[in-house]
């Protein structure tokens, strides 16, 4: 594993182990013993730079989990995230996520430096639509709210009325059609969670033809195998996936209401219908209950590493920066769907057949 840092940054190995031991008893179910030795050293590193340069590393539940749980100071789906960039008091802020996160809290804290450890960690949906695309839209549908997904670059955020993320696109779809007083929304650019999002409301949803590169992967087939191989087993599934996978899951949320639901329910076995390294860090906190593990990997999420984060925090690269005329639009569309109240139990989203008036928008 490659060493970064100057020489008076080099720790013995006994100063190593005296810094990470109770690091990997979290993580010891996860990584053998004779890899985590190769990331001892990286991880001590990463937790000194942090208190020396007052950082804050935010980490997404798809890291792994040597990064989740070993340097992740908060950790949590997109909304939490979020939540936390805005209200930090850390002067510099690293994203163990992608770049669309991390331009999220540079709109949101725009006075901090925010550093992301690889710069082609990008997403397929926010790669899916431009502002232009946006304008277009808004031209076809005058007068009808725009929610954007926060899986989008800060210039499509910029022409929104409102953003959401999974936790939260349905009290979003509510809430600006009842401020705009209409029965009709622009839900973009994820056609999978704007086709869910229909299903659990009576509005007519023009989306956009996006998709997550890792969701949309997962069929209704693959679940009704798991259930056959695995009987009892509960299926959780992430609404960026098709509907037709939602109707054959138990349950359906964001990535923190996923986490949730195996912490307070404890299933005999579970399985999480998502990015692959999210099971591995809900099962670090829920030893008692057994994961079935298909694994669709984000290639972009996996380009986050402990030595990046090592070398982001040593060089202070790479820094996000927002152009500032958009970056001041998008926060108050980002803004705006912070301020919503954050419901005490995560959100779930309808399972089983059901219809939905949509309109999928193409350039
Ligand atoms: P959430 O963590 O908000 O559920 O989003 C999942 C995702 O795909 C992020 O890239
Ligand atoms: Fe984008 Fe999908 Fe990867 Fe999330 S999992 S970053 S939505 S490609």
């Amino acid at each position: 594993m490659a060493a970064y840092g100057t020489d008076n940054s080099v720790m013995t190995p006994e100063a190593v182990r005296d810094a990470t031991d109770h690091l990997y008893e979290l993580v010891s179910s996860r990584i053998p013993r004779f890899e985590w030795d190769m990331m001892a050293p990286v991880v001590a590193r990463i937790n000194q730079l942090k208190a020396e340069k007052n950082a804050v590393i935010l980490a997404h539940n798809y890291m792994t989990p040597e990064i989740f749980a070993c340097v992740g100071d908060i950790r949590g789906d997109s909304l939490a995230l979020a939540r936390e960039a805005a209200k930090t008091d850390a002067d510099v802020i690293v994203q163990a996520g992608v770049h669309f996160m991390a331009e999220t809290s540079k709109i949101l804290a725009p006075e901090k430096t925010v550093l992301i450890p690889s710069m082609e960690a990008g997403c397929s949906l926010a790669s899916s639509i431009t502002g232009a695309d946006v304008r277009l839209l808004k031209e076809r549908y005058p007068g009808v709210p725009v929610v954007t997904y926060v899986n989008t670059t800060a210039d499509v955020k910029a022409e929104t009325d409102i953003c959401c993320t999974s936790s939260n696109a349905t009290q979003v779809v509510e809430h600006i059609c009842a401020e705009f007083g209409t029965d009709e929304v622009i839900l973009i650019p994820d056609q999978y969670l704007a086709k869910n999002v229909a299903r659990m409301t009576n509005k007519k949803v023009i989306t956009w033809a996006g998709s997550c590169e890792v969701h949309e992967q997962f069929t209704a087939e693959d679940i009704q195998e798991m259930r056959r191989g695995n009987p009892g087993v509960v299926v959780l599934a992430h609404p960026e996936c098709p509907p037709d996978v939602l109707a054959e899951a138990d349950y359906a949320g964001s990535t923190g209401a996923m986490s949730s639901y195996v912490k307070d329910k404890q299933p005999r076995q579970v399985v999480l219908i998502t990015e692959c390294s999210m099971s591995d860090n809900v099962a670090l906190e829920n030893p008692n209950v057994d994961f079935v593990r298909p694994c669709n990997l984000c290639p972009h999420m996996k380009r986050i590493t402990l030595e990046g984060i090592q070398l982001a925090l040593e060089t202070m690269s790479h820094q996000v920066e927002v152009d500032p005329v958009i970056s001041a639009r998008a926060r108050e569309a980002v803004e705006r769907m912070i301020a919503l109240p954050n419901p005490e139990t995560p959100p779930s989203f309808n399972v089983g057949h059901g219809g939905d008036v949509i309109s999928v928008e193409h350039r």
